[in-house]
């Protein structure tokens, strides 16, 4: 391997391969006014890397971006896990990148839609991802689901356009949505910007503490410059003139020294609580309330360092669930355990499958692994063999009990395609209509009407529109007889 220096002392512009330029004026052509050769090797460069400056935008989530930062540990829980990040006095670099989900990557920030809030943590045991969204429930509960769900919130394959009729006809269909959308409907589904909004897990995770005791987990960011939202008129005002706004916002706060910054809470329960709890504790569309399992402070997140390139570091980020470090595991989330395998598979589709080795990626840790080759691979398997098990020193893995100890008990019987069990106040409305009911105020419930009433009335199909009515009666009646009121069907 040649060292040499990344900094070249020729002040003039050079090829890709460090040669210097002929021009960026002329093109190379036979007399004055000749045709061009194909020898112009540079012209040549020039658009062939052109045409290939793009990799393919993220099939959801595309619109985006983020920021560096740090997770402070504020408060002693190493007696619910032994992950390294979440130990007394731990401070940790992360990566953080919010977005929008439909949206494709030119999208204005502020159309209604739930954000991501997706980020890496660069433990002292590889990194971890916690890749959720600013909402604590999901619109299903199944996996099988997701891809059909995204279809309808997308583009109509005729037209190109969005399709108010194809976002209800499918909500309208699943009512295990009903939780979801009523946030989505709400305030929290306008965020005044990214800095003014909460991150949630969303799924049950679980903590290991260091003599194996198992705890369920939900996290909760909470953003320290107090939630805010836009109203629609504002949030249509701001897409036509500012579409970047929310971008823009983290950007120059960031650069202004106003660093943002969120505390992460969580809510444990014990593993034995699982199975009487009231709401299957693993269903993506339900909460658990504060009341039953309360929240308990575990450190703060602060963003203070923008990108010094936005495809680098934020384009090129993968996140993924399966990203898990020893004292975090799973849970029998369906939806979660769908998640490990989908994100990996994305990555190694849209940035190639050496994606690790990117900048964003790279864990801050040595790596150990046997894997090797493959497109763009810069890093050579730092194992001195690349099989196990070998004689000449490769490593191997003392840790795995500890590794391993994400486990949880299965009941043995055939294989079957069924939903969840269900516990004993399981019900796709209730918690909904508690959100209307118990959360919002009276304006907040107004808002919540309009909004419902703005995005119906393009609705172009009787019959969605009648079901998706019934939907709405079904979350709170009243609520659906002012949204019938709102369209001239009361
Ligand atoms: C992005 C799949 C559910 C949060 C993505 C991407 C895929 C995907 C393929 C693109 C990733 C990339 O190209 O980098 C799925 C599947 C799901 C699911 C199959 C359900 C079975 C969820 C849920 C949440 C979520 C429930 C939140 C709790 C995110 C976020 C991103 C993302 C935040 C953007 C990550 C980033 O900023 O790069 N998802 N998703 N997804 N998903 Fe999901």
């Amino acid at each position: 391997m040649v060292d040499g220096p990344r900094t070249n002392s020729n002040p003039h512009t050079t090829t890709t391969a460090g040669s210097p330029a002929p021009s960026d004026e002329q093109s190379l052509s036979v007399g004055r006014d000749g045709p061009l050769v194909m020898h112009d090797v540079y012209l040549i460069e020039k658009m062939a890397q052109f045409n290939r400056e793009r990799v393919p935008e993220r099939v959801v989530h595309a619109k985006g971006s983020g920021a560096y930062g740090t997770f402070r540990v504020t408060n002693d829980v190493s007696a619910y896990t032994c992950a390294d990040l979440f130990q007394p006095g731990r401070e940790t670099p992360m990566l953080a990148r919010f977005s929008t989900v439909a949206g494709e990557m030119g999208s204005p920030d502020t159309w209604r839609d739930p954000r991501g809030f997706a980020l890496k943590f660069y433990t002292q045991d590889g990194n971890y991802d916690m890749v959720g969204n600013n909402t604590p429930v999901f619109f299903m509960r199944d996996p099988q689901k997701f891809q059909d769900f995204i279809r309808s919130q997308k583009r109509a394959p005729q037209s190109g356009l969005r399709d108010n009729t194809m976002q209800w006809d499918y909500w309208s269909l699943s009512p295990e949505s009903a939780h979801q959308v009523t946030w989505l409907m709400g305030d929290r589904g306008l965020p005044k910007s990214w800095r003014h909004m909460d991150g949630f897990s969303s799924h049950t995770y679980m903590w290991i503490n260091a003599e194996g005791r198992k705890y369920w987990v939900k996290y909760q960011f909470q953003t320290d410059q107090g939630n805010d939202f836009l109203t629609q008129e504002e949030a249509e005002r701001i897409s036509g003139s500012d579409p970047d706004h929310h971008r823009a916002d983290l950007f120059d706060a960031i650069d202004r020294g106003e660093y943002p910054s969120w505390t992460l809470k969580v809510q444990l329960m014990p593993v034995e609580d699982a199975e009487q709890y009231r709401f299957n504790p693993f269903d993506l569309t339900k909460v658990w309330p504060h009341a039953d399992y309360p929240l308990i402070e575990v450190g703060r997140m602060t963003l203070d360092q923008n990108p010094d390139n936005h495809f680098i570091h934020i384009e090129q980020a993968a996140f993924e669930p399966s990203n898990l470090v020893p004292g975090i595991g799973p849970s029998p989330d369906k939806m979660l355990l769908a998640r490990l395998f989908s994100y990996a598979d994305t990555h190694r589709y849209r940035i190639g499958v050496n994606y690790n080795e990117l900048p964003p990626n790279q864990p801050r840790v040595a790596v150990r692994s046997y894997s090797k080759d493959g497109s763009m691979r810069s890093v050579p398997p730092n194992v001195g063999a690349v099989y196990h098990p070998n004689s000449y020193g490769g490593p191997d893995v003392p840790q795995q009990e500890k590794v391993d100890q994400a486990s949880w008990g299965v009941e043995s019987g055939e294989l079957v395609r069924q939903a969840y069990t269900l516990h004993r106040d399981d019900d796709d409305f209730v918690q909904p209509r508690a959100l209307i009911r118990d959360v919002m105020d009276d304006a907040a419930r107004s808002r919540l009407v309009n909004n419902v009433v703005g995005h119906l009335s393009s609705v172009d199909d009787d019959g969605v529109l009648e079901r998706a009515l019934q939907y709405w009666r079904n979350i709170d009646a009243e609520t659906g007889d002012r949204i019938a009121a709102g369209l001239g069907r009361g």
